[in-house]
This record gives C-alpha cells, structure tokens and sequence, in this order.
C-alpha cells in the first residue's frame, strides 16, 4: 500500500500555500509600486499550478483515505468507493471537498478581474483548510479542537504564504530595491504574528493529543515525529528571527538583500520539510 503522506503532503502544501499566498495579495502586497503588476502575474502563474495540483491530488488522495479504511488496495477499493462516500462521515466531507477543488481550479483558470478572482480563491481555499480540518484527529475533539486546527493551517499558510510572495518577488517578479524594502517590512510583521498563532494553536492541538504524559514524546512514534517537527519549525524561527533583527534594517544594502534572500529560500525549504512532518504527524495514530 503507498504511504498516506505521499498524497497528503502536495495537497496539504498546496492548499495552505494558496491560501497565504492569496492572503498576502489582499492585505499585505505593496501595489502602488511598478513592481507590483510584474509580481501579480508571477502569483496568478502560481495559484494556477497550485490549484491543478489540488484537483489532481484530491481524488487520489481520497482513493488513498478509502484504501486505508477498507484496508485494500487502490484498485479494490473503487468499487466500493461510491458506498465509502455515501455512508461514511468522511466520505461525504470528502464529496464537498472534490467539488471546492473543482471549483478552486475553475476560478483559478478562467481569467477574470484580478481583485475579485484572487478573493474568491482565497475563500475557496479557506473552505478547503476547514473541510480538511473536519477530518483531522480533531474531529475526535470537539469543535473547538476543529477550529483550533482550522486557526494553525491558516497561520502554517500566512507564514509560508508571506514568504514564498517576498521570494517570487525577488525572484521570477524581478522587483526593484523599493519593492522588496516595502514587502519585506509586511513580511516580518506577518511572520511574527503566525509563529505566535502557530505555537499556540500547536501546543493546544498537541495537548489534546498528548495531555500531560511528556513521556510519549519519546515513547511513542507520535510524539517523536512531533519533536521532530518542532524540531525542524524552531530552526526555521531562528533563521527569521536573524533576518528579522540583522537584516531587515540594512536592506537598504545589495548584499544585506542578498544574503536575505537567499534565507528566505532556505525558509521556504525548512517550511516544506515542517509541512512534510505536519502530514506524517496527521497520519500517524495518536498514542492513547
Ligand atoms: C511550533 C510548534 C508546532 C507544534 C507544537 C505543532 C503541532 C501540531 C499538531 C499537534 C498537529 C495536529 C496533528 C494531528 O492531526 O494529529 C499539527 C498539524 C499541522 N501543523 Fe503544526 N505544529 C507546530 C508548528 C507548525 C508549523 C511551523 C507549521 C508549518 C508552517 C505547521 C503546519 C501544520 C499543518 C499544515 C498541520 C495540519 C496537517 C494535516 O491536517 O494534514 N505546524 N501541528
């Protein structure tokens, strides 16, 4: 049987990707700049990919949900796959989930006014983060654990998303000095807040799981993928923390953007790791 994590992790990375992204565009992109116009395109090219890999991704990782369940094998299961939807309570989220995707890849596809298109596709892909939410161990929990699962995707999202737009700014949008000095400020008020939302909303969803046993951390496989996670996300949050205290302030200067750049990226890259453990962690049975 293929190992969960290889649909989730695209899927995951690709939803919360879009919708920090979008996030960022709305709220906190410098749009009276030149530069602004060039980075708008470089983000609709992305949404644009993105959101083909969700609809390519979703119906394979429902398939890898229904094998899970029926404990068989892709091609088993589609036969069964039509009852899996009707009468499970997964299957059905996972019916709206199908349709959202579809409807995120249409509204990222047919070209449209910018504004107005970038709002629909965050708010689909907000509606993706809760649908996922309502499946997660947090189900197990209550509404609130739902929510509070909902609030960390959505932090994991405006931290990755604020990056990934200062990086494609800096890159593949080509944008000048007053851009990256602009976005780059937003960016590090952005990141702040989500590390903040992200630690707490982790450690609520982690003491639900795991309550006051500290010794599961190590003794179980769940709490040592945990500690691998937060492991790998501290790392990233001392990276920022230099960009944010070193960096920033000397942007002025080519090579201080340089070496900032290239921080990012290797953020970008600690993120995707973090989000691979994050899909691992949600794959993994809690230990009881
Ligand atoms: C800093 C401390 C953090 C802690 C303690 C923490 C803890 C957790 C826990 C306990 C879960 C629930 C897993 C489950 O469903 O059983 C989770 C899910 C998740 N975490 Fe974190 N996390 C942290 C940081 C991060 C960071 C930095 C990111 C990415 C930027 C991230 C992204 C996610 C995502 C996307 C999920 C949902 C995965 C899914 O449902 O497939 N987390 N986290």
């Amino acid at each position: 049987m293929i190992p969960q994590p290889i649909f989730a992790w695209p899927l995951v990375g690709s939803q919360v990707l879009i919708f920090g992204t979008t996030a960022f565009a709305l709220v906190a992109a410098p749009r009276d700049l030149a530069d602004g116009e060039r980075w708008s395109r470089s983000m609709a090219s992305l949404w644009r990919v993105l959101a083909l890999i969700v609809v390519v991704m979703s119906p394979l990782r429902l398939l890898s949900v229904g094998a899970g369940m029926a404990d068989s094998t892709f091609r088993e299961v589609i036969p069964v796959m039509p009852q899996i939807m009707r009468e499970t309570f997964a299957g059905r989220v996972w019916t709206w989930r199908l349709a959202t995707a579809l409807l995120l890849a249409l509204v990222a596809w047919i070209p449209a006014p910018g504004r107005l298109a970038t709002a629909l596709i965050f708010a689909i892909s907000a509606a993706l983060l809760a649908l996922q939410s309502v499946t997660s161990h947090a189900i197990d929990k209550g509404a609130f654990a739902i929510s509070v699962h909902f609030a960390h995707q959505a932090a994991a999202g405006m931290w990755i998303g604020a990056l990934v737009s200062l990086l494609i700014g800096a890159t593949y949008g080509h944008a000048g000095a007053d851009w990256l000095r602009s976005a780059t400020s937003r960016v590090s008020t952005i990141a702040g807040w989500s590390v903040a939302a992200l630690i707490v909303t982790g450690a609520i969803r982690a003491w639900d799981t795991l309550g006051l046993h500290l010794d599961l951390l190590v003794n179980s496989l769940y709490g040592r993928t945990l500690l691998w996670k937060v492991g790998t996300a501290a790392t990233v949050i001392l990276i920022g923390g230099y960009n944010r205290y070193r960096l920033v302030g000397s942007i002025g200067e080519s090579s201080a953007r340089a070496t900032l750049v290239r921080n990012v990226a290797v953020e970008c890259v600690l993120l995707a790791v973090v989000l691979g453990w994050s899909v691992v962690l949600a794959n993994t049975p809690p230990p009881h």
